[in-house]
Parts: structure tokens; C-alpha cells; sequence
């Protein structure tokens, strides 16, 4: 690990309530921050302000757009994994050629659209596979944000749940065994997608907190203990008057359900 990684060992002495350092870490590993920021010196400015204690970041559309390959591998060259969420969703071709080119930037995981269809999935895992460190493909299903009338609207005649379970045996057809989903589904997928699935919620609020846009959403333990392999939280965390104690928050949750499972 580079010098400079966030490891336990960065965290301030006065985190005696924390749990054991290995639990820290394991909880550390199930915390994907989504840097929603709109330029590369704000998201800088923010990992700054988590002082160490969050290895995964997601880098989405606005600081992709923003900043570029760049910030990307600014964070990579620190240490971080990043989670690059740019939910690709085009003809297989070209979401194969994203895929690749999006691979050398050393990401750990990368998001398609699951309803691009089987064979947009296909191409893109074969993409995927190619490359000389395979990310984790994830496929969105249902996007956390949509309700039933969300999902009534754009012609989907099924509930949410409903809709992400048959987005997911496709991607499971196809594949795919890394699947986004909102914390609500995600007991069905791991029965649908088992021990390996890789699974990734968003929509997570700690008790208390503002869902904002989110819909389908969970708190941190209740979706470990749907089985949630990773959580995804923006805003709880980067819109904290104190980003860092908003994460040890969050990761004391996990670490305790953690500890339960
Ligand atoms: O701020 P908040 O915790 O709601 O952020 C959730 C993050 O997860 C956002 O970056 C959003 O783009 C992402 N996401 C989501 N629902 C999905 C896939 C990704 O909310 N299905």
C-alpha cells in the first residue's frame, strides 16, 4: 500500500469508542463515498476534510464531466479505490469501447446500465475481462431515486422490485454478477446472485438523515444486513458540517453490524 493510503492507523487517538482496528478496516472496506462535487479541487477539498478514513470513493457523472480522467488518477495514485459510476447505457459496441477505455484507468469498479439489454452486457463484460485489471462490472438495475410511479412512467408495468429481479437474472445471463441496487431488493438479489454477487446500494441514510431525492432507501446496518456486499453514501457524509465524524458515524454502524452478522 502507497505511503500516503488511508489506513486505520490514520484515524485521530481519541476514537476510543471505535471498534477493534481489523473491524474498522473491514467496515472501512464497505463504505463507498460518492464524491458529488462539481470540480477536482472541491472533491480534493473533500477527501481532505474524511481525514483518511474512507479507502473507496465513487467518482460519478458530474466530477467525471468536470474534472476527467484525471481526478481519477490523482485518487488512484493516493491510495484510494475508486468506484467510477459513469452508468454507461449506449449500443454494445460503444459500451464495449468505454469499458476498455475506461479499464486503464485502473478503477476497481465500473457501472453499465442493465437495461441496455444482454447484449450491451455481454460486450461489456467481455471488455471488462480483457483488460490487464478487470473491474468489478456492475449493473444498475432500478435507480434508487424511482418509485412505483417513477417506474409507471417510463413504461415499466411491474413494481421496482419486480423490474430489478428481472434486470438481474438477465445480467446474471449475461455474465454479470456485480449488481447496484437499492437497499430494499437487496435480500432477493442475493438469493438470485448468491455468496459471489457483488452488491452495491445506494439509497442509504442513517437514521435521521434527509433522503433528499432518494426513494428506496435503508439505513447502513439494515442494508449489511440484507446483504449489501458495499454501501454507497453521498450526501449523509459530503454535505456534513463535519465530513469526517459523519463517516466514523456511519462506519461505527457498519462495523457494529458487522459484528452481528
Ligand atoms: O447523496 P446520496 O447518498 O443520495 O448519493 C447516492 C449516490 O449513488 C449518487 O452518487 C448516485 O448517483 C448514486 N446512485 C444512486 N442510485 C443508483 C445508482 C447510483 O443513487 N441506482
Amino acid at each position: 500500500m502507497p505511503e500516503n493510503s488511508p489506513s486505520a492507523d490514520n484515524l485521530p487517538v481519541h476514537d476510543s469508542h471505535l471498534p477493534h482496528k481489523s473491524l474498522l478496516e473491514q467496515a472501512q472496506q464497505r463504505l463507498i463515498v460518492a464524491l458529488d462535487v462539481p470540480t477536482a479541487a472541491a472533491a480534493l477539498t473533500l477527501v481532505d476534510r474524511l481525514e483518511g478514513q474512507c479507502p473507496w470513493l465513487k467518482v460519478g457523472l458530474e466530477l467525471f464531466i468536470s474534472a476527467g480522467p484525471s481526478i481519477v488518477e490523482t485518487l488512484v495514485s493516493r491510495g484510494h479505490s475508486i468506484f467510477l459510476d459513469l452508468k454507461l447505457h449506449d449500443i454494445p459496441n460503444t459500451v464495449a469501447s468505454a469499458v476498455r477505455t475506461a479499464t486503464s484507468l485502473n478503477v476497481r469498479m465500473l457501472t453499465v446500465h442493465a437495461a441496455g439489454g444482454p447484449a450491451m452486457l455481454a460486450a461489456a463484460r467481455e471488455a471488462a475481462a480483457g483488460s490487464a485489471m478487470p473491474p468489478e462490472l456492475l449493473a444498475v438495475t432500478v435507480l434508487t431515486s424511482m418509485n412505483q410511479s417513477e417506474v409507471t412512467a417510463v413504461g415499466v408495468a411491474r413494481s421496482p422490485q419486480q423490474q430489478v429481479e428481472l434486470l438481474a437474472r438477465m445480467g446474471l445471463e449475461s455474465g454479470i454478477r456485480g449488481f447496484v441496487c437499492s437497499p430494499q431488493e437487496v435480500a432477493a438479489l442475493r438469493t438470485l446472485a448468491g455468496p459471489a454477487g457483488v452488491l452495491v446500494t445506494p439509497g442509504i441514510r442513517p437514521a435521521g438523515a434527509d433522503a433528499g431525492d432518494q426513494q428506496r432507501i435503508a439505513t447502513p446496518a439494515q442494508a449489511l444486513q440484507q446483504g449489501a456486499s458495499y454501501l454507497v453514501v453521498g450526501r449523509p457524509i459530503t454535505q456534513a458540517a463535519h465530513p469526517a465524524q459523519a463517516a466514523r458515524n456511519v462506519l461505527d454502524e457498519i462495523a457494529g453490524a458487522l459484528v452481528q452478522k
